[in-house]
């Protein structure tokens, strides 16, 4: 037996094949497919926790302790080696945070079928990072991570294959699709010949007629949102005196309150210092009082959450309420669906280019690709579809689970397509 695994940005699933058919593994709590990427490190050592788990652990300890997320996103990155976290683990290099994320799976998976599955597929997106070199660092990273969490054969494969091939087992003809998975830290494309007749073929190299992908995902929507509405709550809007000087807020600095994972590098003995002077010399202090209380509390996570609630309403309506009321800060945006789509309307131009190129290089128009299925969370935004009809028409788009057509691909995939 072979795991397709799914180490998602945002979400991780598993999935087998047996006779034919794919089955999503219950590996979350109350028997759901679906477990959060994250893990939390409790401040005072403790047993570490991962998935949904991570999160109730870090609202129950009162945000005491380090929650991480995201943890995908780093794989390309040369300079992030590892983290200090404290507990059982002292330092973790990047690959041993993402093996304690696999090994907690396996143990979950492996409970439900009932044997110690040593076999995986495992997804990476179709470009970790456009610098081959970062990019293979990525892919070697992540298969070592497997290594370390017990699986002894580790294979890989593109992601938005693997959606093919789930989507590939629905249809009765043959097609020429266009995939598109849009998560939450990627969007990755393929192109793909598809039908009953390739199922079977051990090579399908010939069917592959174009993959490409973009650092474009849920999170960039996210910081969006904190950039152009949030961070003037935090100060970016203020002035500090420097000697007889005033200057602007260090950029840098808001730029970091949009990721949240960043907001605990924060915490640096540099960083309070600078932001003590802030307090004492803005030239208004209210912002620098909610900055540090963000900092200081831990409140990252759960501004991120109201913020990508508030992201989550506006693909269903039309306006929505951010509010936020923690420790003294205090937040009340009405976003509508129109400025939502305005602020974020970088992102979809890159979406909407990285699709129009993948076409020119494959030497397909857009008339020529019969079907069109989109899957990952993210592409539940409405700009995002838009996108897509606006390119292939509505009459061809095509959907499935948006959370676990991935794992469920892996695990109908042959080893050495890639
Ligand atoms: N209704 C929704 N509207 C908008 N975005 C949504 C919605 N539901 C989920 N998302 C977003 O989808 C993203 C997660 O999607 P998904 O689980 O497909 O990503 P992932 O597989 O973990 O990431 P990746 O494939 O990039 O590694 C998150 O950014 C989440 O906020
Ligand atoms: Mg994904």
């Amino acid at each position: 037996m072979r795991y397709g695994l799914d180490f998602g940005t945002t979400n991780t699933t598993v999935a087998i094949e047996r006779d034919n058919t794919c089955e999503v593994l219950p590996i979350g709590a109350n028997r759901r497919p679906i477990i959060p990427s994250l893990i939390f490190f409790p401040e005072f050592g403790g047993e570490l926790m991962i998935g949904q788990n991570a999160i109730d652990g870090y609202l129950n300890s009162g945000m005491n302790g380090r929650l991480m997320q995201s943890i995908k996103s780093f794989l390309p990155d040369k300079n992030f080696k590892g983290t200090t976290v404290g507990g059982q683990l002292g330092y973790a290099t990047l690959e041993k945070l993402i093996s304690v994320i696999l090994s907690f799976v396996k143990k979950q998976a492996d409970a439900y079928v009932g044997e110690q599955v040593s076999e995986v597929i495992i997804g990476r997106p179709a470009l970790f990072s456009p610098d081959p070199e970062r990019d293979a660092l990525a892919e070697a990273r992540i298969v070592n991570a497997a290594h370390q969490a017990g699986f002894e054969e580790v294979y890989v494969q593109k992601e938005p294959i693997a959606a093919a091939f789930e989507y590939e087992r629905r249809i009765s003809g043959e097609e020429i699709a266009f995939i598109a998975d849009f998560g939450g830290g990627t969007s990755d494309f393929t192109i793909m010949r598809l039908g009953p007749d390739h199922v079977d073929k051990t090579d399908r190299s010939s069917d592959i007629l174009g993959v490409d992908g973009v650092y474009v995902g849920g999170n960039n929507f996210d910081s969006s949102i904190m950039w152009r509405r949030l961070i003037k709550y935090f100060g970016s809007e203020i002035e500090y005196k420097d000697w007889d000087k005033w200057l602007p807020m260090p950029r840098h600095l808001m730029q970091d309150l949009c990721r949240w994972q960043r907001i605990t590098f924060l915490k640096d003995r540099k960083t309070r210092e600078f932001v003590k002077h802030l307090l004492r010399t803005s030239n208004d202090a209210e912002p620098i009082e909610r900055l540090i209380a963000l900092i200081e509390e831990n409140l990252g996570f759960s501004l991120f959450q109201t913020i990508e609630k508030a992201k989550h309403n506006l693909s269903s309506d039309m306006d929505t309420q951010l509010a936020f009321n923690q420790s003294g800060i205090v937040i009340n945006e009405c976003i509508s669906r129109p400025e939502f789509e305005e602020l974020t309307n970088t992102h979809i131009t890159k979406i909407g280019s990285c699709i129009d190129q993948l076409l020119v290089t494959s030497g397909l128009a857009a008339d020529q690709i019969d079907s069109f299925f989109v899957t990952g969370g993210t592409s539940y935004i409405p700009a995002v579809q838009k996108v897509l009809t606006d390119t292939f028409g509505a009459m061809k788009i095509r959907t499935g689970d948006a959370f676990i057509s991935v794992a469920a691909g892996l695990a109908l995939s042959r080893h050495n397509i890639i």
